[in-house]
């Protein structure tokens, strides 16, 4: 039988960002955390590198802020990159305060400079050393010490395998006036949607970057909370900006497996087959250009010399220096037959982060009452055209503290809405032909890839959104005449963020960050400051 839950607050998410605001509200409120999966299953628990901020006496706000603004190509919102570069050592304080570990320096010098005595690394775009980390397993650290505070706090309810399938308005037909009151959510061990009324429902779902073939996500990336809050009528904006990373294994038994870009920061360097480097004819920073830059070489040389794979090399480093600091890639390394220590290191790009997403303030909020989003689903301002590395989780913590100052306001007023209808199943069937959701997510997939990916044309992005119609089509069918499951809900999502890839990529008539076009490549002037923004039609909702 269905269940009805009743919370303050529902946090969809149980990364950095739900984590947090989870325990920055939980001491007045009663909280629910969902996870879709397990609790530790979303990109945090796999973030490597860090999170970057400004911890040494020789660095400085203007300077982080500067080198985010220069990464994120002309896009980036300033009051943002202000307000999350000027609270940075007070979020890492926090995340301290609540068990995090970080490396610590054993020998301090001009070039390890430290705060206390953590170890910074860099990183591509920074100017200095500022990212502080723990060895290149920095999201577990994160993740694990969240989670302990989270599993002891009373008021906390977590709900692992719940995946939120719609967000609940309480007057569909009044956009203007609506405010969210909830969510429908699939319990994916019984097979019931339940109903979560809460007076505040935050989205944590982070990114979509499971959209394309090659990704170093989780599979959980599936945009689900940028597709529900667009179907509950949100803005989204800055969409064709999916960042690739440049440095993925390239292994067939490890396709998701990301080299820290740390790894560059310590000395690593990228080379061609014939072991020349090249990111100096790209970029004066070399291997420390922005991420952008050294993906979009890798794609060129890999085109030029018709090549699957580069080479990253860091063995020309001291051997104990590279065990100690990167000890779970040289590990997964070496059970694949590398030893980080002595060989280079086969790479490609992947899919890595959604730098747009629903559009928020700077406290987090939607354009729906009552609806927050918090971390990788969000659009800030804060990365623009490009993310520059370990300012994501900075992110995270930063707008789940501005988001739990607001809830607290906001709660005082607001009373849970009494009258919201059980899920209604009752003109569907159940499936026998599970092979249409996974043939359409594996074509899905690879056409994102090959047309929507590092490199692009009009007429590849026409081609992707000519198969997207097609698919919306049979997802829509699919979706009104089935019962819903984990996969459906993962396809039709995934459908329709890549739909707001495609349209926001279509019209960008230049390239700049991330957003790399055959027909438009040069970076238009005009456009400076302009981000995509797409608006919902403003239509109930089929089911
Ligand atoms: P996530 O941590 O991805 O969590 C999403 C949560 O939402 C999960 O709990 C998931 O189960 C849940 N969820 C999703 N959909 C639903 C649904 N429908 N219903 C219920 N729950 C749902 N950033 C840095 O700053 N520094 C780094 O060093 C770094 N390294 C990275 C390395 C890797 C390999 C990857 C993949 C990313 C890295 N990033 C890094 C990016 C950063 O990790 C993420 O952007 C950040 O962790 C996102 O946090 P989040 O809380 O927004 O989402
Ligand atoms: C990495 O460690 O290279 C990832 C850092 C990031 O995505 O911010």
């Amino acid at each position: 039988m269905p269940q009805q839950h009743d919370f303050d607050v529902l946090i969809l998410g149980s990364g950095a960002a739900g984590l947090s605001l989870a325990l920055l509200v939980a001491d007045h409120v009663k909280v629910a955390v969902l996870s879709k999966n397990k609790i530790s299953s979303g990109s945090t628990s796999w973030a490597q590198g860090g999170i970057a901020a400004v911890l040494d006496d020789r660095d400085s706000m203007e300077s982080h802020i500067e080198d985010t603004l220069n990464a994120g190509a002309g896009l980036c919102d300033y009051e943002a990159v202000k307000f999350v570069v000027n609270q940075g050592k007070e979020a890492i304080n926090w995340l301290i305060e609540n068990g995090a570990d970080f490396t610590r320096d054993d020998a301090p010098d001009e070039s390890h400079p430290v705060d206390g005595d953590y170890h910074l690394t860099q990183e591509g775009g920074h100017s200095f050393r500022r990212v502080i980390h723990q060895a290149d397993a920095t999201g577990k650290e994160v993740q694990i010490s969240l989670e302990k505070q989270i599993k002891k706090h009373p008021n906390i309810t977590i709900f692992e395998h719940h995946m939120a399938v719609d967000l609940i308005s309480n007057d569909r037909k009044n956009f203007k006036h609506q405010k969210c009151v909830g969510a429908y959510v699939l319990d994916t061990k019984r097979g019931e949607v339940d109903v979560f009324r809460a007076k505040a429902t935050v989205l944590a779902t982070g990114g979509a970057s499971r959209a394309y073939l090659y990704t170093s996500n989780p599979d959980g990336s599936t945009g689900d909370g940028i597709a529900m809050a667009w179907r509950l009528g949100c803005r989204v904006a800055n969409m064709e900006f999916n960042q690739f990373h440049p440095t993925c294994l390239y292994h067939p038994e490890a396709r998701t497996f990301l080299l820290t870009e740390a790894l560059r920061g310590e000395g690593a360097v990228l080379k061609l087959p014939n072991g020349r480097r090249f990111m100096d004819r790209f970029d004066d920073r070399g291997e420390l250009a922005p991420r952008d830059i050294v993906a979009q070489a890798i794609d060129h040389e890999m085109k030029r010399l018709g090549v699957d794979h580069l080479l990253l090399d860091i063995s020309h480093k001291n051997a104990d220096f590279i065990i100690e600091h990167f000890p779970t890639i040289y590990k997964r390394c070496l059970k694949l037959g590398y030893d980080l220590t002595k060989d280079p290191i086969p790479i490609v790009p992947a899919a890595h982060y959604t730098c747009g997403g629903v559009m928020t303030d700077l406290n987090a909020k939607t354009d729906v009452k009552n609806l927050y989003a918090v971390g990788e689903v969000a659009h800030t301002g804060l990365h623009g055209a490009n993310r520059m590395a370990s300012n994501s989780l900075l992110e995270c913590l930063v707008f789940a503290k501005s988001a739990a100052q607001d809830i607290l306001k906001v709660l005082k007023r607001e009373k849970l809405n009494t009258d919201i209808k059980p899920w209604d199943e009752s003109r569907v069937t159940d499936s026998d032909e599970e092979v249409v959701v996974s043939h359409n997510w594996n074509e899905l997939r690879h056409f994102m890839w090959d047309y929507v990916g590092i490199v692009r044309s009009t007429r590849r992005l026409q081609r992707a959104a000519r198969r997207i119609d097609m698919l919306a089509g049979e997802i829509r069918e699919y979706y009104s005449e089935f019962t819903v499951t984990p996969d459906l809900i993962e396809l039709r999502n995934l459908v329709t963020v890549s739909d707001l890839i495609v349209h926001s990529a279509l019209l960008r008539t230049e390239s700049r960050g991330l957003h790399h076009t055959l027909d438009f490549p040069d970076r238009d002037p005009d456009l400076d400051g302009r981000n995509t923004i797409l608006r919902p039609p403003r239509r109930p909702r089929s089911r």
